[in-house]
């Protein structure tokens, strides 16, 4: 649904951040902004700012940051339009109307047709299952112990082995092969349809809706792959989706168990642990990560119990932090996997198990330490000083303080001495490090290098909408094509022409990035970097000036690098040598 941006506007402008945040967070005015307890990552001191001028909240510790409208959107878990929706009601205006694009109904109809289909052939393969050619299958099942009860909630099936059974079948329905081709389930080639899966029982994925989005089918017995999976298609998203999740969402427990397949979540449930889910074959996201977080905030990771599932769990562990999900790790050891586990223990010992899992962080100690000998003083040093700089990572001392703790009882370090060395890696480290080491994954995995000319960029957009009366003293200096960086690019062009119109609206400026993935937090912390303490004058025009400069400098460095020519390179050099000495007086 696509609303015009003066309508988004309207709705953005009628709902007081500060207002409609209050109704979520407790927020204490400090200065000029708000502040109070992050609702994106938990903290227990308070590094989530609103700004009541800028219209915009931005969190200091984990960088979350937009408008009303974003806010919205990251705290319910809404899509845009019910943002939208939530903040005209909450104003009293009406939202206009408006019929669908072509484009639109045709997306949601195709939609809605593969829905139909992988529902279709989830009934075929239940079918054939239960059907007479589906006793080898059914025999394989009861050989892994499942009861009729557990086949039936999961809607197993049985894909059998003629290569066009499935394809027959859905065309007798009447869909075309360009729509069967697009569910994934059929190849089309001059020969005519072949079922991509075929003698294999079969596991139908589905949505938190219970909607059939793709499957996984697995060989009966040896053979490769062993599980096949359903591509990509226009309703199945690997990376936005978990097995389980449909049932486990309603088991009322406050954590999730999170394993590696199919069969282990289904032998949980069957177990009783209807609280399992897992990955579909596909390393864990922060989408993932972000989905959970909508049912809970803890997790225990049940991975196999191999070298393959310890580094799973070692890249999960971030990123369902980085979502604010608290995590512990089981142990399954001496069995592979939560199937087998349950197979040879029973239900019993599994929660056990479920009782003892291990705080993550000291799981990730306990890999570490297994890659040192303690024999040799040197590696010993080693793995304390690695400890030590992880444990940085806390940023709040108490907190920092318990895990100092735990960590020095458990590897025989005095508390008191590991502390010291904690803190003195903190004084090898430039302030901010470890803040950034906890910077959302996502935004790290881009890659940003956050260098100083990129920070200047940001600072001085933040200084210019924060003190509209600088921009007369700036802007014969810098233009928008002075950031280099093409979004900062996009955002200056719109703040310089907010600010020679003398209408500075940094919370309008985000409503343009919302429907662009994470852009508006970007553009957030552009808004939002620190500037620095400067009470002088003196000391304003020369912060001011320095930025200016660096700024200006960096785009001629740009420029120069693209074309050659002496003429241009002269001209470079003077402009560069003039700013050297560039001062903004502040008069
Ligand atoms: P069982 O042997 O049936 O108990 O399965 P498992 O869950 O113990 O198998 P494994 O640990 O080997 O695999 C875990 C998960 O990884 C599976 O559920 C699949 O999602 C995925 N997987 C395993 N093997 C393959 C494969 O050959 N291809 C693909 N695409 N995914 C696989
Ligand atoms: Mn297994």
């Amino acid at each position: 649904m696509y609303y015009p941006d003066t309508v988004v506007e309207e709705v953005r402008a009628a709902n007081d951040i500060v207002d409609v945040i209050s109704q979520y967070v407790k927020l204490t005015k400090k200065g000029s902004n708000y502040f109070g307890l992050c609702p994106f990552h938990s903290e227990k001191t308070g590094s989530f700012s609103v700004s009541r001028e800028k219209q915009m909240y931005y969190c200091f510790g984990c960088g979350a940051g937009g408008n009303v409208i974003t806010f919205l959107m990251e705290y319910e878990n809404a899509a845009f339009p019910e943002a939208l929706k939530m903040l005209a009601d909450r104003a009293g205006i009406r939202l206009p109307e408006r019929e669908a694009t072509k484009e639109e109904k045709a997306a949601a109809d195709l939609r809605t047709a593969l829905l139909e289909i992988n529902k279709e052939a989830a009934r075929y393969f239940y079918y054939q299952l239960k059907g007479s050619r589906g006793g080898h299958a059914m025999e394989y099942l009861k050989k892994r112990q499942l009861s009729d009860e557990t086949i039936k909630k999961f809607g197993l099936g049985y894909a059998c082995i003629s290569g066009d059974d499935l394809y027959r079948y859905l065309k007798s329905k009447g869909y075309s092969d360009s729509l069967l081709a697009q569910s994934g389930l059929v190849r089309i080639d001059e020969k005519g349809g072949h079922d991509k899966f075929w003698n294999r029982v079969m596991f139908p994925i589905m949505d938190v809706n219970s909607r059939v989005i793709g499957f996984g089918g697995r060989v009966m017995g040896e053979g490769t792959p062993k599980y096949l999976n359903s591509p990509e298609t226009r309703i199945f998203d690997k990376s936005r989706n978990l097995y389980g999740l449909n049932v486990a969402r309603s088991s009322r427990k406050p954590y999730l168990l999170i394993c590696e397949g199919y069969m282990d979540v289904i032998s949980m449930h069957q177990a009783g642990f209807t609280n399992a889910v897992a990955s579909l074959g596909t390393a864990f996201t922060l989408q993932h990560g972000v989905l959970i977080k909508r049912y809970v905030n803890q997790v225990i990771l049940t991975y196999d119990s191999d070298e393959a599932g310890i580094k799973a769990a070692l890249r999960a562990i971030p990123i369902l932090r980085d979502a604010g999900i608290s995590v512990k790790v089981l142990n399954m050891r001496p069995y592979k996997d939560p199937d087998e586990f349950i197979k040879a223990e029973g239900a019993e010992s599994f929660q056990k198990r479920i009782d003892e899992a291990e705080n993550s962080f000291l799981f990730e100690i306990g890999v570490l330490r297994k890659q040192y000998d303690f024999q040799d003083p040197e590696q010993k040093t080693a793995f304390q000083n690695e400890t030590a700089r992880k444990l940085l990572e806390f940023r709040e001392e108490l907190e920092r303080n318990n895990y100092i703790e735990a960590v020095a009882s458990r590897y025989g370090m005095g508390y008191e001495q590991l502390k010291r060395l904690v803190a003195s890696q903190a004084g090898q480290y430039r302030p901010g490090q470890a803040e950034r080491n906890r910077e959302p994954a996502a935004r790290k995995k881009k890659g940003e290098k956050d260098d100083g000319n990129r920070r200047a960029q940001r600072l001085l957009l933040t200084w210019l909408i924060s003190e509209p009366a600088l921009f007369p003293k700036v802007s014969p200096y810098v233009r928008e094509e002075d950031f280099t960086d093409p979004l900062y690019q996009r955002v200056a062009a719109m703040v310089f022409e907010q600010l020679r119109e003398g209408r500075v609206n940094p919370g309008g400026i985000l409503n343009h990035f919302i429907n662009m993935e994470e852009e508006y937090r970007s553009v957030a912390e552009i808004f939002n970097t620190t500037l620095q303490d400067v009470s002088t004058k003196e000391e304003r025009e020369k912060a001011v000036s320095d930025i200016v400069r660096r700024v200006k400098l960096n785009s001629l460095e740009q420029a120069g690098r693209q074309d050659g020519d002496l003429n241009a390179l002269q001209q470079l050099l003077k402009q560069q040598a003039q700013l050297r000495t560039l001062h903004i007086s502040l008069d």
